[in-house]
């Protein structure tokens, strides 16, 4: 504990050091268009923010509101205070909060927030140097919240039609990699339409991805022409990988919070899960009040804990995290209300970055003291095989796990089908 302790000490002091000598920096190579020269200026003059390049965006937006923060004592009773990297930095955060102290400062400027110690964590992660690569990436990278936008759709939720079209009653932000066209267009032409649905519900639609390996052939061109034509491409500057959905969701929350605040509900799903849109639609009408404003629904998981086995996708090493997992909702497509939507980001600034996305939003939920709930539609493991050609169990299901392209065009006809009589 005192080793963290102290290296926040440092941290803070190498941290001031920085601005002062950017300052000075700035001072003396004042025609340097540098990126993090800017951020601080940013930071100082808030207000002529809005002639910067758009690229700087995220970086400009107000603190937020951290004040009303607290965390449910059932959280602090599932996750368990041991020795393991992530369990101790949730404590350490935690009793600062319980000090009445603002949680640590997570708007670093991108470009140096991987600059994390070694030494740092080599001693307080005895095994850190056995992690897999892409492990010891997310734990390097852990403190980078802020990524700028490549891709921004900053009028999403804004009409110039008629009255109250600004309001935006259901989300779909669904999470897709820059290679997926022909997912995404699947997905525009079934179940993602945006419009007016039927009692005046207004559904809009945003892709969230990440940017292709450097390596890569570059797709930027045809990612730009896609958003142009279609208006809902959303890019951040991070690599799309498994362990950076937890960084994806963060950011989809700070772009919710700044361009769609009054979105009534957030669909977060895959880009290869098939939903029936109608069926959705009905559910959320069916809600009372106090459901609607707490609800966190899907495919519920409620015993997981951490995979141990290396070769995994999940796998997740017992000296980072050591205890059982929040139920949560599985990642593959939830509901979320869109008031939960800053109390979510705000709590998600004191609990540390968990590299599973869909753990770490079961764990910001349980902190707000919101439960998930199990709903029998949302089939995020897919139903029995004898069932996949019955469209008459697609017509009461909301989701069903992973189907192609065309499958999706082929289930979204059938179920509209006049001729299906169930
Ligand atoms: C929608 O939002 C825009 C921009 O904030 C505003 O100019 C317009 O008046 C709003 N329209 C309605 C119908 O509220
Ligand atoms: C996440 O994105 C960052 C920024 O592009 C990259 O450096 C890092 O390797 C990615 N993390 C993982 C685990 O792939």
């Amino acid at each position: 504990m005192r080793r963290i302790h102290s290296f926040y000490v440092m941290s803070l002091l190498v941290t001031l050091f920085m601005i002062l000598y950017s300052t000075i920096h700035l001072e003396t190579h004042s025609a340097e268009p540098e990126d993090a020269v800017m951020h601080l200026r940013l930071q100082i003059h808030d207000s002529d923010v809005k002639t910067q390049s758009p690229k700087l965006e995220t970086f400009t937006s107000p603190p937020p509101d951290v004040h009303n923060v607290s965390v449910s004592d059932g959280f602090r009773q599932t996750i368990p205070q041991n020795q393991a990297y992530w369990n101790r930095l949730l404590y350490l955060s935690l009793r600062n909060l319980d000090k009445g102290e603002n949680p640590p400062r997570h708007d670093m400027h991108w470009s140096r927030c991987r600059e994390t110690n070694q030494e740092f964590l080599q001693t307080n992660v005895h095994d850190f140097s056995s992690y897999p690569v892409l492990f010891r990436d997310f734990v390097q990278g852990m403190n980078c919240r802020s990524s700028p936008v490549l891709i921004n759709q900053p009028n999403k939720c804004v009409s110039s039609e008629e009255d109250g079209a600004n309001q935006t009653s259901l989300l779909f932000a669904i999470k897709s990699a820059p290679g997926n066209f022909e997912q995404r267009q699947a997905v525009r032409e079934t179940w993602g339409r945006e419009g007016l649905y039927h009692e005046g519900l207004r559904v809009r639609r945003v892709f969230l991805l990440g940017k292709s390996p450097q390596d890569d052939p570059d797709l930027s061109p045809l990612l730009s022409f896609e958003a142009q034509h279609f208006g809902d491409l959303l890019q951040w500057d991070f690599e799309e990988s498994f362990l950076n959905l937890t960084l994806k969701m963060n950011v989809f929350l700070q772009w919710t919070l700044k361009h769609c605040p009054h979105v009534s509900f957030v669909f977060s799903g895959d880009d290869d899960v098939f939903v029936n849109t109608p069926a959705l639609l009905s559910y959320l009408l069916s809600l009372k009040g106090s459901e609607a404003s707490q609800l966190y629904v899907g495919h519920v998981i409620s015993t997981a804990k951490p995979l141990r086995d290396p070769n995994i996708k999940y796998y997740i090493p017992l000296s980072f995290y050591d205890g059982p997992y929040p139920a949560y909702a599985g990642g593959g497509g939830f509901l979320i209300s869109g008031v939960l939507l800053q109390p979510l980001y705000s709590v998600s600034r004191v609990i540390p970055f968990f590299p599973i996305d869909d753990v770490y939003m079961g764990m910001c939920a349980k902190a707000l003291g919101v439960s998930s709930e199990a709903h029998a539609g949302f089939q995020t493991f897919d139903i029995k095989e004898q069932d996949r050609e019955n469209l008459c169990v697609y017509k009461d299901l909301i989701l069903i796990h992973q189907r192609s392209p065309s499958q999706m065009k082929k289930l979204w006809k059938g179920i509209h089908s006049p001729l299906l009589t169930c």
